[in-house]
């Protein structure tokens, strides 16, 4: 059962491709529902999976997996969607605002409006230390590419980690310290009970003075009435939110008008039925094979 919210004729056309023996039934247009052993989606009617009988797994197209939280969805195995093409898209955004706000280029766009010439110094890559607020999949290539960019990357998780070229830091205590020294901070966190309004003022306030935050991850991590302080109280000099809490972002939301905030709606990453198809059949092959998709959602653990 197909019911992808994008790209559909590319979603049929690829599974079709990649599981020829399959047969594959779009969304509404469930013809046999005893005959479905798979569903394929980012949210679905609860009231209809209860039409499935024989469901085997849900595989999700979309990297994040909120959406199950709560148990409304049939017991049985969901798979994330783990997709390095979407990966190296968040990275990519990533890497854009970090450099457009260490490099002051949007000083540089006021400046042309003014015709004025003037470089402005700005500090070293090597000094300029970006924070990765989870990492996973994710997390790492953001890192990797920041890396390969000559940031110093700072990286905070649930458990750490250790690995050469990164500094790891875990838990309360250490998100305080990581995010101290960090020039920006890129939030690629999950929504989870641990993570929900994690990047309140208690941590904002540990915030490097003056240092950038950029949010891709989702948006229940950060409370927005406390973001917006902390950019009146110029402890960000910016903040750049691809996810909010509520989305589409609600029109009275004063992010919106805030001079300091960039929004974009929830684009640093496509899912692309290109990509994402065929990484989604591979695991529906794994479980006919009698073999573990991977990476399986843990609802212990929330992601
Ligand atoms: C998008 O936000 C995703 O989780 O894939």
């Amino acid at each position: 059962m197909l019911n992808p919210y994008s790209e559909r004729a590319e979603w049929l056309e690829m599974l079709t491709r990649e599981l020829p023996d399959m047969n594959i039934q779009f969304y509404p247009d469930i013809y046999d529902p005893d005959s479905v052993e798979y569903a394929v989606f980012w949210v679905h009617d609860t009231e209809d999976m209860r039409r499935y009988p024989n469901l085997r797994a849900i595989l999700a197209v979309t990297a994040g997996v909120e959406q199950f939280a709560g148990g409304d969805y049939p017991d049985v195995p969901i798979v994330r969607l783990a997709d390095e093409a979407m990966a190296g898209e968040m990275a990519a955004y990533a890497a854009h605002w970090v450099v457009h706000f260490h490099r002051k280029l949007d000083a540089y766009i006021d400046q042309q409006a003014a015709k004025v010439w003037r470089p402005i110094r700005t500090a070293a890559t090597g000094d300029f230390p970006v924070g990765i607020l989870g990492f996973g999949a994710i997390g790492r290539h953001i890192g990797k590419c920041l890396a390969g960019l000559g940031y110093p990357i700072n990286a905070w998780t649930r458990s750490g980690g250790e690995e050469e070229g990164i500094t790891h830091y875990r838990g309360r205590d250490g998100l305080k310290g990581m995010v101290s020294t960090s020039r920006a901070v890129v939030n690629i966190l999950p929504d989870t009970p641990e993570t929900r309004g994690l990047i309140d003022a208690g941590v904002l306030a540990h915030f490097a003075p003056g240092s950038v935050y950029v949010s891709l991850g989702r948006g229940a991590t950060t409370v927005e009435p406390d973001l917006v302080s902390a950019l009146d109280d110029g402890i960000l000099s910016a903040a750049v939110l691809d996810v909010t809490e509520t989305e589409p972002l609600p029109p009275g939301s004063p992010l919106w008008e805030h001079p300091r905030v960039r929004i974009t709606p929830h684009t640093s990453g496509f899912t692309r039925a290109s990509t994402a198809a065929p990484l989604i059949a591979a695991n529906i092959r794994r479980i006919q094979r009698g073999e573990q998709p991977f990476p399986l959602y843990d609802p212990r653990r929330g992601y």
